[in-house]
């Protein structure tokens, strides 16, 4: 696959020319997402090509947000949590331009938001990733890279802190 760079948002990229398919994450880029990155409240890192004059077209994107979940009883979570909110990653919003999705790069942003996590919580402590897969059919999406429902009925997944880092080649 072409070389990428990966970018936190800001200025340069052409937010407003994103289009995914999926409306709810096309509003949050071109209305939320450079404000919640500029005040630290998420951080949104978008895929760009790095010969790209701006407006640079953004491939793909990713928010990252620290977030507080009772995961007692999910699976892979250690045994004997406290049963009060612990500290977790949410995978915010993720998605592909509309035109070049199919040919990895969802995989590929997803291998990035699960190591900028990894180094992050290295340093911190938090007990893994969560996402809220946006419909029923994104869940065997996530399930595919190891994610986890936390219920059976849950569209919430959870993939562990050492489950993160994915070994090379996977
Ligand atoms: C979901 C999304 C990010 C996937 O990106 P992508 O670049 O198309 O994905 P990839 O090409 O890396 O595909 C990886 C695998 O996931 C599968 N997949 C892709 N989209 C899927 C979907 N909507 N549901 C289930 N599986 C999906 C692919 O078939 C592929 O499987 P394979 O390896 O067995 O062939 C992209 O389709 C997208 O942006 N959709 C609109 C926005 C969205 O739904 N965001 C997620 C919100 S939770």
């Amino acid at each position: 696959m072409s070389s990428f760079a990966l970018e936190l948002l800001d200025a340069t990229h052409d937010r407003k020319g994103f289009h995914s398919g999926l409306d709810a994450i096309d509003l949050y880029l071109k209305e939320t997402a450079r404000g919640h990155t500029d005040k630290g409240v998420s951080l949104t890192w978008v895929l760009v090509n790095p010969d790209a004059a701006p407006p640079k077209p953004i491939l793909g994107y990713f928010s990252l947000t620290p977030c507080m979940v009772e995961a007692a009883g999910w699976p892979h979570v250690p045994k004997g949590l406290p049963r009060n909110p612990v500290g977790a990653v949410l995978l915010g919003r993720m998605g592909v331009a509309k035109s070049i999705q199919g040919v990895g790069l969802g995989t590929r942003l997803l291998a990035l938001a699960r190591r900028i996590s990894s180094d992050s919580l290295a340093g911190t402590g938090r007990i893994g990733m969560v996402v809220d897969a946006a419909t029923v059919e994104l869940i065997g999406f996530y399930e595919k890279f190891g994610f986890r429902r936390i219920t059976p009925d849950s569209r919430r997944l959870f993939l562990p802190t050492r489950s993160l880092v994915q070994p090379p080649g996977d």
